[in-house]
């Protein structure tokens, strides 16, 4: 094992890490989910789920990738030798194989946007935007064009490798990334009337929190950490020992909320200057923000720096899950990165093609009621994600001993962790999390 690729250095690490959080996740949902969702009230929901269950969780996998030094399969191998827990392995791989199948599409589309928005396609009243989007994604080819494109993108950076390759380039996006997006969100809080987003987003109103909020605010905190698809297992299989796990994952959550709330700050005080409802997903940054780049002054360059934006954001996430799936290729049967890198690919290519035409030309087909792209999306959702998740914090809190636990989060005692801390977090593994795990996916079934 002496071979395998590793992070370079501690910022790295971190960089790759808040690079998978950071995502489309924060950009379309978050936003619009505070601000539907009791504004600060919903926030403050979020956070205590972060704090108290998503961060072991993330402690849990990162234990399991550090512990081994192997892909999501062969950890459970070095681990658990000569038992059926693989299997966690698989399901986390099968969820990073059908995100990508969806996230990937919607990856074409940013770059779609781009080059629109350096042409200088967009019109300036929201029914063509719409008329425009619509025909984007429905056509027979555009979106498989686009598509194709970014798969090649992310291709080309885990083909790298982890130093050379994912290191490399997140190091370099995720600042740009930052930057850019306060960028956006001081031109933004500078529009008149831009008060009226900052309190959609900031109001707290615990009268808006129903169950769904609890649902809805686990399940996004679940999917902008990374969590239950194998990808923090992956990159801290990369990871020395010696590193601070609890550290990293405090600062991998941190970059991500941070960054969540910053975009809600760059986009819902432009929406509400041009007194818009608010709403979420494509709509929101396909047809509404567009509308808005062609009102403001200097609009255009802001529409082709926030569509760079998105397109990072969804570069550096879709690279840490094709990295699940090429880690596993390369190491179970033995070939080079570049042979699992194309295998791969091609896998997550063919669904990608049929999701990206699912909107057009497949529209017909339904899988259990949804159209192909809404069956991907939900499957990672509601099974792969949840079960991934709980049977890693089983494996952490039930198969692994208190001590491997213990000597594995302080790096053999090198890093001080108050016991306290320690029991608790390990009692949150072992009972909280698998059975708040479990309602929460039985209630998202019914
Ligand atoms: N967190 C990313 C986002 O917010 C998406 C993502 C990357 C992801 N890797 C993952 C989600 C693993 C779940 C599991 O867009």
């Amino acid at each position: 094992m002496s071979s395998r690729d590793n992070f370079g250095s501690r910022f790295g690490i971190l960089v790759a890490m808040a690079g998978s959080a950071v995502g489309l996740g924060n950009l379309w949902r978050f936003p619009y989910l505070v601000g539907t969702n009791g504004g600060a009230a919903f926030i403050i929901i979020y956070l205590a789920f972060v704090l108290v269950l998503c961060l072991p969780i993330m402690y849990s996998e990162f234990i399991i990738g550090r512990r081994s030094h192997a892909n999501v399969f062969g950890a459970f191998r070095v681990l658990a030798p000569g038992t059926k827990w693989g299997v966690v392995g698989i399901i986390a791989m099968l969820g990073s194989i059908s995100i990508l199948s969806f996230y990937c599409v919607v990856g074409g589309w940013t770059i779609d946007y781009m080059v629109k928005a350096v042409t200088f396609k967009f019109s300036t009243d929201v029914n063509g935007l719409s008329t425009m989007f619509q025909e984007t994604v429905t056509s027979s080819y555009e979106p498989l064009v686009f598509l194709l494109i970014f798969l090649a993108i992310t291709g080309l950076i885990v083909v790298a490798g982890v130093k050379k390759g994912i290191e490399k380039y997140t190091k370099v996006m995720m600042p740009v990334l930052f930057v850019m997006v306060i960028i956006i969100a001081i031109r933004s809080l500078t529009l008149p009337d831009a008060g009226k987003g900052v309190a959609f987003l900031f109001n707290p109103d615990f009268s808006k929190v129903t169950s769904t909020t609890i649902l809805e605010a686990l399940g996004q905190a679940f999917f902008s950490l990374s969590l239950g698809c194998g990808t923090i297992i992956t990159y801290a299989s990369y990871v020395k020992k010696g590193e601070n796990i609890v550290k990293t994952s405090v600062y991998t959550a941190i970059a991500d909320t941070l960054f969540a709330i910053i975009a809600g700050l760059a986009i819902m005080p432009a929406v509400f200057a041009f007194g818009i409802s608010p709403s979420q997903g494509p709509g929101l940054v396909f047809v509404t923000l567009p509308h808005i780049f062609t009102q403001i002054p200097l609009g255009s360059i802001l529409a082709i720096l926030f569509f760079f934006i998105l397109f990072i954001a969804a570069v550096t996430s879709s690279i840490s899950l094709l990295e699940v799936v090429v880690a596993y290729i390369k190491e179970e049967f033995k070939i080079s990165r570049i042979a699992a890198v194309c295998i791969s690919l091609s896998v997550v290519t063919v669904f990608g093609i049929f999701c990206s035409l699912s909107q057009g030309v497949l529209a017909d087909i339904k899988i259990l009621g949804n159209n192909i792209f809404d069956f991907f999306d939900n499957i990672s959702a509601n099974v792969f994600m949840p079960i991934g998740g709980m049977l890693a914090v089983i494996f952490v809190g039930w198969k692994m001993t208190k001590a491997d636990y213990t000597d594995e989060i302080t790096s053999g005692g090198t890093i001080p962790l108050r016991p306290f801390f320690l029991n608790l977090t390990r009692l949150i593994i072992k009972y909280i999390a698998p059975i708040v795990i479990a309602i929460i996916m039985i209630r998202g079934w019914m």
